[in-house]
């Protein structure tokens, strides 16, 4: 029976959307909804251009959950993908979908993960600490901040030369490369 994913994203959408058009031909999983806590985030235009609905909900139906939950089960979903979302999932979501919420981070967990470590920042501190080696590291979502479960890290080396924006660059090659494939390989 085809798998019906949910899309969590808060910013750009550049990853919701290279897993909705490398996987959405493929049989066993699909993707009938993205929601967004931020009403004015590029991910709404990249979904209105895939032809997939897109919903906004406020911060505070993120946090408590329950309308989440409900929204979700009305739409028969079995698995979500937190695709650069940044509030915290909340217990009533964690319960509903036990170890089927996953998550990409744009470092090698454990280092530079946790709270404030989103973003930018997470590439400003790969830079200020002088490391070699960066990457993605994609994990199951559990009530402390990127500390679920790792699935899968890929890593990239990095010279002393790499910009924040140029490690940036970097890891999101990664992160589209391989979190389609690691969605499919999950939710199978
Ligand atoms: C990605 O780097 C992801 O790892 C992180 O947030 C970023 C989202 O980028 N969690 P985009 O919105 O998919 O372009």
């Amino acid at each position: 029976m085809t798998k019906r994913i949910a899309i969590f994203a808060s910013g750009s959408g550049s990853n919701a959307q290279n897993i909705i058009e490398k996987l959405n031909q493929s049989t066993g999983i699909s993707f009938p909804c993205i929601l967004s806590d931020k009403k004015d985030a590029f991910v709404h235009q990249r979904a209105q251009n895939l032809s997939v609905p897109s919903f906004y909900f406020p911060k505070t139906d993120f946090i408590s959950g329950t309308p989440i939950v409900d929204f979700l089960r009305k739409q028969q979903i079995d698995g979500i993908v937190l695709a650069g979302f940044l509030l915290k999932v909340s217990e009533p979501l964690l319960q509903a979908y036990p170890n089927k919420i996953i998550n990409i981070h744009p470092a090698l967990l454990p280092k530079y993960g946790g709270k404030g470590m989103y973003g930018h920042h997470v590439h400003e501190a790969v830079k200020a600490a002088g490391e070699p080696i960066s990457g993605i590291t994609i994990h199951y979502i559990n009530e402390r901040y990127d500390e679920g479960d790792i699935i899968f890290q890929a890593q990239c080396s990095l010279t002393p030369d790499d910009t924040p924006d140029e490690i940036a660059r970097k890891v999101q090659i990664l992160e589209h490369k391989h979190f389609p494939d690691i969605i499919a390989q999950v939710f199978a």
